[in-house]
């Protein structure tokens, strides 16, 4: 079994590139079912979970060719298949947005129930909606969700009860081919929403709004394979602008989209970091102290809920008091047990709030990856950890951060992985 050792003390200096965003990759990936003709994308992060959404495709008869290095080329003029099997939806559940475009395409799709997952249930009303509300029946069995539209979708008017990133995508794919015209009222609006919608017109569909609160999809007919670019990590290049503060390191973070960093970049100005904007960089440093902040969680605009456990991190080591507050999802506070265990003075209100008291002494310990975020949170902790910090079950890690082992050593942090006997 692997795992990171990280010994903390060493401040990080020098350049970061980001790599493509997973969040926007995976529902690309999937919309490529749309096309009769192939589509070739750039910017495709090396991540375990673009791996598996592949292989849900590969197993509906995509033909895929990876043998250029972030680059992908998928012919989906041949769907064989309608069906994605559990063993594959279940080790990532943000295939369920394959159901969206393989029903528009195939007029029938049958998915595995995504499960829940450490932060929370993650249920999928609001997608089921949605496709019932584009006509299509829907019928749950068997640990399965059979959607089936025979005579095709229908446009229609929507209104999400909450603007779920997923639902978003799923009935903005699977509108792409309905007959008439689909409005989507409160939806998320993600940059990454905004990509996914980027890439649909580029193979033929007619949406417009998308990153606003009303999205219209005009249904087509046809979609034809689009070449897109996937827009950069913005929690990636995040993930590195705290570690940098909380190393009192001096960075610049290349391939960075700024206006989708407003968020986090005002939370580390407050906090004392010193951030300089360029068109597709932002320079970090941290010379002084941290100062502790208060953070909500919110859908985009607001602070994202995947900085969550990487901001708690730093918190931790801020001067002053700082806050938490977790509103999109209800069990997102797995890291406070093991950033605790370091030596943080965290303490929760239920599952949503958590003071925190700075600055600890953190000190290195064995600890594990709960969910991807928490895993980066481990390794933010590490890095200033007194001693050596040992964090398991990496493969949450692997499935969200290309290569953070080498952009950190590159850094100059002191990381390794190492292979250890079960
Ligand atoms: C996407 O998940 C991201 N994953 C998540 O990133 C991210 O945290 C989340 O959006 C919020 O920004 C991908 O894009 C692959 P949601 P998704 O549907 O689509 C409730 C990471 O670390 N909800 O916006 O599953 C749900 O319970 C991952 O990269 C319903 O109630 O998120 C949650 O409380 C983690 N019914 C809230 O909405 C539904 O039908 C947000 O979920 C759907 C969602």
């Amino acid at each position: 079994m692997e795992k990171l050792i990280v010994r903390g003390g060493n401040r990080l200096i020098g350049t970061v590139k980001t790599s493509g965003a997973k969040n926007a990759v995976l529902p690309i990936i999937a919309a490529s079912i749309l096309g009769e003709t192939p589509s070739h994308l750039d910017e495709i992060p090396k991540l375990e979970d673009v791996r598996t959404i592949c292989g849900v495709l590969k197993y509906l008869g995509v033909k895929i060719d990876d043998s250029k290095e972030h680059e992908l080329t998928l012919d989906t003029s041949r769907i064989s298949a309608y069906e994605a099997p559990y063993e594959l939806v279940r080790t990532m559940r943000a295939s369920f947005v394959v159901l969206g475009p393989l029903l528009a395409r195939k007029g029938h799709a049958r998915i595995s129930q995504p499960g829940g997952c450490a932060i929370g249930s993650r249920p999928i009303d609001l997608h089921l909606k949605g496709f019932e509300a584009l006509g299509a029946k829907i019928s749950q069995d068997h640990g399965f969700v059979d959607a089936y539209a025979p005579n095709g979708l229908k446009g229609a008017d929507i209104y999400l009860d909450f603007p779920s990133v997923g639902a978003t995508e799923n009935i903005m794919m699977a509108a792409c081919l309905a007959d008439g015209t689909t409005t989507l009222e409160n939806p998320a609006e993600e940059p990454e929403i905004v990509d996914l919608a980027n890439y649909l017109n580029q193979m033929g569909a007619r949406v417009r709004g998308a990153g606003t609160d009303i999205i219209r999809i005009e249904g087509v007919k046809h979609m034809r394979g689009g070449e897109h670019t996937v827009i950069p990590d913005r929690i990636e290049a995040g993930t590195y602008m705290i570690a940098t503060a909380m190393t009192h390191g001096d960075v610049i973070i290349e391939n960075v989209l700024v206006e989708h960093q407003k968020p986090l970049l005002a939370k580390l100005r407050e906090a004392g970091v010193l951030i300089e904007e360029d068109i597709d960089r932002i320079h970090v440093a941290c010379p002084g102290e941290l100062k502790g902040i208060h953070v909500k969680t919110l859908p985009y605009p607001g602070f994202p809920t995947d900085m969550q456990a990487q901001i708690m991190a730093m918190m931790t080591i801020c001067n002053g008091r700082s806050s938490v507050m977790e509103t999109v999802f209800e069990n997102r506070f797995m890291h406070v047990v093991e950033l605790n265990r370091m030596g943080a003075n965290i303490v929760t209100s239920g599952a949503r709030g958590a003071l925190i008291e700075g600055p600890a002494h953190l000190t290195g310990c064995e600890v594990n990856a709960t969910d991807l975020r928490a895993g980066a949170a481990m390794i933010l902790a590490g890095l200033v950890a007194e001693g050596q910090t040992i964090i398991g079950n990496l493969h949450h890690i692997d499935r969200g951060y290309e290569d953070i082992v080498g952009k950190l050593q590159a850094l100059g942090a002191d990381i390794q992985r190492i292979n250890v006997k079960e």
